[in-house]
Order: structure tokens, then sequence, then C-alpha cells
């Protein structure tokens, strides 16, 4: 009986040796009843150039047999065969068809991506979206056809390359931005960093003009969210007002760049350093934007990312925590595992090389690692098919975050030509920053005579997708006024109050094109010439 990975000869002639002095060999691929699923190994001269999937066999590969010479396998000829006219010759090393098979799957894959997912003309230009290709749907299945399920070899090369790429000294992958916020805000209250360590009513300085789950993490460990004004225009914390934030029970900054946007690091890094606070970055949206030539992310103690579809790059759901510090590291990996002790990846035992050795807590001596708990912790880690997406974005990255930029240009030069930016506050940045942009953002400023709410009616009615900047004012929030939080606040937050009433934001993401972004400009337009031709009548 043949198997997968035999090599035959096949004894009818319908494939003539491919090569001078080479018999006809088939690869088996899969076997039923008397049928054999086989593709044949040509001669590398004989490969058409058509061919869109292929591996190569090697003398090596095959065994005990030599195949005559470097062979060829062309997964778009798989073809029938009867066992009875088949001859096995040798067999293929397990690890080859190993490579055989995903490549079939792959092929596979290729056709229904094309049939499927291949971008097509759109209706509309959201305000933010995944842009994918075939990498992400193999990478997806190659980790899939590994059935580890959980985090494994795809989580881990993730961890890896986006910490070279980042410039992090350690990454823990986890299952969203919102967990890697959590799990950065629990970790500095770890009994592990003693006196450092956040404590219960401790004040942690932020802004009201975020999205919820940078807010949130602060409330869920019972620390008190001092909250300062920001600026129109970057949208990210008035530096004036962050030092006036500072009491004696402030212990940390957590605040986010907003839409990309990098916020003044080297105020925030100054007012931490002064008060020996810690200092945190929700990258979230962020993620490739530099400050004085440096990734944002790599100043803070710790930093945090999201890789939501909307985000600039995805894993369907995913985030990250990066830290230079091995004891944070050690801390947040630990909270994301379940709160253990131990730090063995998933599937691997005793290597700390004292399993049974521990006396920790009072469990008794000896009590098995594994199961030792030094932190109150959760399970927020990923699974290895959402690392495979996230590693063949991370390859497209620079590319992406490119045309953020470019789009970001275009729309901004375009406003700024057609006079739209009259109506508007355009969006600013600081001088050392250079944002890879989350989003096009608006305020509708004094003299405009029409309601945001309007604008954006009239611009999702004619399909171009806004989006307000997340809770607005996270204090006029349902969540928040409807329970007796703790929290503190400098000053009135009129900014923020603006930006939750005249503040929108319209998309920059890869997918939008230069085409998109002319409509999005003659769109502006007409609404507002409508709206000149009205005041006039009016006036
Ligand atoms: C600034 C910021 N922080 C955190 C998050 C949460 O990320 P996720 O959606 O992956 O939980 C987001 C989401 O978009 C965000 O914009």
């Amino acid at each position: 009986m043949l198997k997968s990975g035999d090599v035959v000869v096949a004894d009818f002639a319908d494939v003539k040796p491919q090569a001078e002095g080479m018999e006809t060999f088939f690869l088996v691929l899969d076997t039923e009843g008397t049928k054999v699923l086989a593709t044949p190994i040509t001669s590398k001269a004989s490969a058409k150039l058509s061919l869109r999937i292929a591996a190569t066999i090697t003398k090596d590969d095959v065994q005990p047999i030599d195949i005559g010479c470097e062979g060829f396998v062309q997964l778009d000829r798989i073809i029938s065969l009867n066992q009875n006219t088949c001859r096995r010759a040798g067999s293929l090393k397990n690890d080859k068809l190993d490579k055989i098979l995903r490549l079939f799957t792959r092929y596979a894959a290729s056709i229904y991506f094309n049939n499927f997912h291949k971008p097509r003309e759109r209706k509309n230009i959201p305000a933010a979206g995944k842009l994918i290709d075939e990498d992400d749907l193999f990478n997806a299945i190659d980790a899939s056809l590994d059935m580890w399920l959980t985090a494994g070899r795809f989580a881990q090369a993730f961890e890896s390359k986006f910490s070279e790429k980042i410039g992090a000294k350690h990454c823990a992958l986890v299952n969203s931005g919102s967990s890697a916020n959590l799990l950065a805000l629990s970790a500095l209250t770890s009994r592990k960093l003693g006196e450092k360590r956040l404590k219960p009513g401790d004040e942690v300085i932020t802004v009201a003009a975020a999205f919820p789950t940078t807010i949130t993490p602060i409330v869920q460990n019972n620390l008190v969210p001092v909250f300062v004004d920001i600026e129109l225009g970057t949208y990210n914390f008035n530096p004036e007002l962050l030092e006036k934030a500072v009491s004696k029970k402030t212990r940390a900054i957590f605040i986010a760049h907003t839409l990309g946007n990098p916020f003044d690091v080297e105020k925030a890094k100054g007012v931490a350093a002064a008060h020996n606070l810690w200092f945190v970055e929700d990258n979230c949206d962020a993620l490739g934007s530099e400050y004085n030539g440096k990734y944002t992310g790599t100043f803070g103690d710790l930093a945090t990312f999201s890789f939501y579809p909307a985000h600039h790059i995805t894993m369907g759901e995913g985030g990250a925590v990066i830290t230079a510090d091995p004891r944070l590291y050690d801390i947040v990996s630990s909270m994301r595992d379940w709160g253990r002790d131990c730090w063995c990846p998933p599937g691997r035992d005793n290597t700390c090389g004292k399993r049974f050795e521990w006396k920790l807590g009072s469990l008794p001596e000896g009590y098995d690692h594994k199961y030792i708990y030094s932190h109150l912790g959760y399970n927020l880690k990923v699974t290895d098919f959402q690392a495979a997406i996230g590693l063949s974005q991370l390859a497209k990255l620079d590319k992406f975050v490119k045309k953020r930029q470019d789009n970001f240009r275009l729309l901004y030069s375009g406003f700024k030509r057609m006079g739209l930016d009259e109506y508007f506050i355009l969006p600013r940045w600081l001088p050392k920053s250079d944002p890879a942009w989350f989003g096009f953002s608006l305020t509708v400023n004094e003299r405009a005579q029409f309601h945001r709410k309007e604008l954006i009616e009239f611009l999702e009615k004619k399909g171009i997708g806004t989006r307000l900047l997340f809770a607005g004012n996270i204090l006029r929030q349902p969540a928040f006024t409807d329970t007796a939080l703790r929290f503190r606040v400098i000053g009135e937050l009129e900014n923020t109050d603006r930006v939750c009433r005249d503040n929108f934001w319209i998309g920059v993401w890869p997918g939008i094109s230069n085409k998109d972004i002319e409509y999005i400009l003659e769109v502006f337009e007409s609404f507002l010439n409508g709206q000149k031709t009205v005041r006039g009548r009016t006036a």
C-alpha cells in the first residue's frame, strides 16, 4: 500500500520523462482506496513560467533512491493515479512533505483569495480599515496547519521581529490594545516593585479626550485619574498643564499619542523624571510615528500597541506591551499568563531547571512552579493564528505608514489650496514629530455657521466615513456620569469639551487612494459652497 510522501514510478506512459536519464517519478500526496493523488516530479528545465506554486526536491530529500537530478513539484499539476500502475521507488523526508503540503494549501488559498478577497472598487471611503493580501491569508493557514492553537512559534517570532523593528528590549504580545493597557497599568501595582508600586488612591495623570480603555485600567486598579486639558490641533495634553497636575499623590503619567500624533514627549519625560513618576505611552494609534527620530513607544517605562483592524497593522484582535525593563517585562508576562510565577512558554516545562524546588507563599516545599501564582493575573494571550497574520502585516508596516503620511499630506494641502481650512482648525504637529497618522482630524471653527452633525451626516451620505475623537470628553460618558468614580480635573476641560462638540476625523488609512482623496475634497467643497450660498441668502 502506498502512502503520502512515497515517490513512485508510474507504469503508464502519459507523462514522459522530463530529462535525459530521468525516470518519471510522482510524489504521492494522498491515497484513498486504490486511488492515489500525486504530482509529477519534473526536471527544473521543464518547469513552465506559468507555474504559480512549485517546490524543489533535491537528491537528499528522497530516500533511498536517487531521483536522477534536482526535481520540481508542480502543485497545479495534481493527478489521480491507480495504485496498481505505480511502483514505489522511495519516499520523501517528512519535513519536506510537510513543506510541500503547506504549499498545496497555499495554492488553493491563493485561488480563493483572488476570488473573494482581492480589493475591489469601493462605493464608500471608510474612515479606517484593514489592508490584507495573500501573505496574510497564507500565514493564518500556516498557523492553523500547525494546530498549536495557543501562542506558539508565530507569537514568539512576532515578539522578536516587532521588538527589533521598534527598538524595544522586551515585547509581550496580548489579545488587544485594551488588554495591553490593562496589563501596563496593572503591572505597576505589582508588589515586586516595592515602594515604587502604585497603591490604591495614587494618582495617574491623563486626558479625558481619549479612548475609554486608556482611562478604565486606571479606575479598575483603584487609582485616581487626573485629567488635564488638551490643545486644539494636536489634540494632545497641554504641556503647560502637566506640571500643574502633579500632587503629592501623583505616581504616573499614562497618555496616548492622539490619532498617531506624538505628544510632547520631552515634557512628559521631564515631568515624570522630576517627580519620580512612572511614564506609560498608549501608542495604540501611533505605530510608526517618530519623535526626535525615535519611534514613539520607546520613551516610556512601558508602552502599548493595538493591532485591531483599524490600526496601522492588524492581527484581527491583538496588542502588545513593550518595555526596556526586564523586571516590568516579567511582571507583565506573569499577569498576562494567569499571574503565574513560572515563565515556561506554552507547552514547555521546567525552563527554570528547578520546577519542584521552589518555596513561595505558604505553599508546601517543592510545590510545582507551574502552579505558583505571584500576581492576581488574567489570561490575555493571543493565538498563533493572530500572531501569524501580524507577522506578515509587520513586513508591510513601512509601506502602510508611508501611504498614511502621503494621504495626510494630500488632504492637508488640498484643504489649504481649496480654502477649505476657513471653517476648520486643521491638524497641527510638533516640530520634532513625524506622525504616522491614524486619521485626519478637523474641528469646526467659530466662523462656520453649520454644526458638526450636519457636516458628518452629509459626508456619510456621500459615502465618506467619519469618526469622533473616541470618547470626546470621557467624563460626559454614561459610564462615568452614572458612577461615583474618584477623579480630579485640572482647571476647566475647555478644549476637551470643544472636541466633544465640534471635532471629527476622516480616514488616511492605506486603502484610501489618491482618487478617493480628490473625491473627499470635492465633497467638502460642495458642502461648504452650499453653506456659503445659504449664508449669502440669509445675510
Ligand atoms: C488610543 C487607544 N488606546 C487603546 C485602544 C484599544 O485597542 P483595542 O481596540 O485593540 O482594544 C484604542 C483602540 O482603538 C485606542 O485608539
